[in-house]
């Protein structure tokens, strides 16, 4: 039967998404965002602007579309309820009721369910409603922390001391800011890496992990952002993991789906893995952006099959991938995340972005040129589609992937493939993905381990 799928949401992530359910067999596709991002409307059979958050006016979107499936991106819906909305009008919602989302959307749940269930890898924490009695926390605690407010941030809530401030900047924080209600747990140190499984009736089926860039700058300094880009290998494992690093994290998936029958959609695990294996950073209740740019380009297994087991109660079908490398970069506005300059006009050459795939080189070890083999991909993101042209918003602007069978291939188709797009007045971290840094992190983690 032919599937109707409303996808809510209008970032990379979404585009994504949108070219997943394309791809697969026999899908129509419509979707809801606030900003009409050009990427997803052009694959979509209607699009509406609507708030991600208005429960009500995406039910009766999914009405007059007759919706039979939906998808939902962003994490500010699914803490809206939107999922259970949908749910309770009759059209299944892939991510989870807003109880089941509390994973993400509450700090503090997410550490208390993990300490109830004895779910492995959880870091010493406390929590707080007083901002004077995490200030106190702070000056007692032996040992850095990370100070993580309560609710959603966008990813850009948490400050770790040790890391990017001190205590006093720390105690500061928790005291000036506007948030009233913390979560204050020991500080991990080692080499971040996601794993997205596929969830429903207590079943999961997971991903090639992946390595986001959260700060802004390239070197990773400067503030936190929502993900600057991101890599994942031609296997499940990175290059800085071994296949138990990868088997250990994914028993902490299996722990958190076994005590969360109810769990539908994607369940993002953020890892650190430490000298003492993986720990749990974070989860997520949904596909991460930019994660989702590595993910669903290589995911061989028709997207939409997946949604049809979820919401059939069937067995979901053994994921298969295609065995590329992958390498994401964002082009983001001026002055982001910080100062972001919205409104801007920006030229994207869509069209050359696949040519570069067939024009990328890297060099090899004995300093050669080789051509590289593979596929380029352009993600619009935070943009808005206007009759005059394409505009900025205060968020990121668009992403281009490159696939090969290497990172550092796929790195230079990705670099090839930004330079036809375009990123006149848009910064990005070129050093993603490349091989200087993927070494620093296999250093980083050979010098924990003691190797
Ligand atoms: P989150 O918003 O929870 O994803 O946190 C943002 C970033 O803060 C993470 O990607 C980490 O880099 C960092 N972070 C969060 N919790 C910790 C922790 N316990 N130790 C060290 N860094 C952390
Ligand atoms: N890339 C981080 C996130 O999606 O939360």
């Amino acid at each position: 039967m032919t599937e109707t799928v409303l996808l809510v949401g209008g970032g990379g992530r979404e585009h994504a998404i949108a070219r997943a359910v394309d791809d697969s067999s026999d899908a129509e596709l419509y979707a809801c965002a606030s900003n009409r991002n050009p990427g997803i409307a052009s694959l979509a059979e209607g699009f509406e602007e609507l708030s991600e958050t208005d429960a009500d006016a995406i039910v009766d979107y999914a009405a007059d579309v007759d919706a039979t499936l939906a998808a939902i991106g962003p994490e500010s819906a699914l803490n809206a309820g939107v999922a259970d909305a949908l749910d309770a009008a009759g059209v299944y919602a892939f991510g989870p009721q807003e109880a089941e989302a509390r994973i993400e959307t509450d700090k503090a749940f997410q550490r208390e369910f993990m300490a109830e269930h004895d779910v492995p890898g959880c870091p010493d924490f406390a929590t707080f409603e007083d901002p004077e009695e995490a200030a106190d926390y702070i000056r007692e605690y032996d040992g850095d922390l990370a100070i993580k407010p309560r609710g959603l941030t966008g990813g850009k809530g948490v400050r770790v001391i040790g890391d990017q401030i001190t205590e006093e900047e720390g105690i500061e924080y928790v005291l000036d800011s506007d948030y009233e209600e913390f979560v204050l747990e020991e500080r991990l140190v080692g080499e971040e890496f996601t794993i997205q499984a596929f969830v429903a009736d207590g079943q999961y089926r997971v991903s090639p992990a992946v390595q986001d860039h959260k700060r802004a700058y390239e070197g990773d300094e400067g503030p936190n952002t929502g993900g600057m880009g991101s890599y994942s290998d031609a296997t499940f494992e990175l290059p800085f993991m071994t296949e138990a690093d990868y088997t250990e994290s994914v028993e902490v998936i299996d722990a958190v789906v076994e005590a969360m029958p109810d769990y539908k959609g994607i369940l993002y695990g953020q890892f650190m893995l430490t000298d003492e294996g993986p720990k749990v950073v974070e989860f997520n209740a949904r596909f991460g952006d930019p994660e989702a740019m590595n993910t669903l380009p290589v995911l061989d297994t028709d997207f939409v099959s997946i949604l049809q087991a979820a919401r059939d109660g069937e067995e979901l079908p053994e994921l298969t991938f295609s065995n590329q490398a992958t390498v994401c970069k964002y082009a983001v506005p001026d002055g982001y995340p910080t100062d972001p300059e919205a409104g801007a006009k920006v030229k994207i050459d869509e069209e050359s972005v696949a040519r570069a795939a067939a024009r990328a080189t890297v060099e090899t070890s004995g300093g050669e040129p080789r051509d590289v083999d593979g596929d380029a991909l352009l993600f619009y993101a935070s943009v808005d589609a206007r009759e005059d042209g394409i505009y900025t918003t205060t968020s990121r602007s668009f992403a281009v992937v490159g696939l090969a069978d290497t990172i550092t291939g796929a790195e230079a188709i990705a670099e090839e493939a930004l330079e036809k797009a375009g990123e006149e007045g848009l910064r990005v971290r070129h050093d993603i993905g490349k091989a200087d840094l993927l070494q620093q992190r296999i250093d980083h983690m050979n010098e924990l381990r003691g190797e």
